[in-house]
């Protein structure tokens, strides 16, 4: 196990991602308010870059009691990211698809210390 520190609190813009070489595994880091999520940057479908997809937030129907549909709403609570080889999306929060939870990202462990940020890589 090494923890590798990759930068300040107050040099990671929030909602922005940073995609680190740490060791051999790239790490995916997303920032969303004041909390922090470091993704390996390996899609769970066919092996992608995951993390280097486009951050979109959740878009949801607005449909009324008859299903009629007045337009999109877009969740900022919920921000996903996009796979850029095939377009699969996973919330940034959980690193689960929204479709089928059973298709996840695999997550690293984030420390912050005296504002600094730290990813833990291996077992
Ligand atoms: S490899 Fe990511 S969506 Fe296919």
């Amino acid at each position: 196990m090494q923890s590798y520190r990759i930068g300040t609190v107050s040099e990671f813009e929030e909602g922005t991602k940073k995609v680190f070489n740490l060791g051999e595994t790239e790490v995916g880091v997303f920032r969303l308010g004041e909390k922090f999520y470091a993704w390996n940057n390996i899609c769970p479908h066919q092996g992608g870059p995951v993390c280097q997809g486009r951050l979109y937030p959740r878009v949801h129907e607005n449909l009324d009691e008859n299903k009629n549909s007045h337009g999109r709403l877009y969740d900022k609570t919920n921000i996903n990211i996009v796979c850029p080889w095939h377009g699969l999306e996973f919330d940034v929060r959980t690193g689960k698809h929204p479709g089928n939870e059973e298709i996840a990202l695999d997550p690293l462990p984030v420390q912050i210390e005296g504002g600094e940020i730290y990813v833990i890589v291996g077992e």
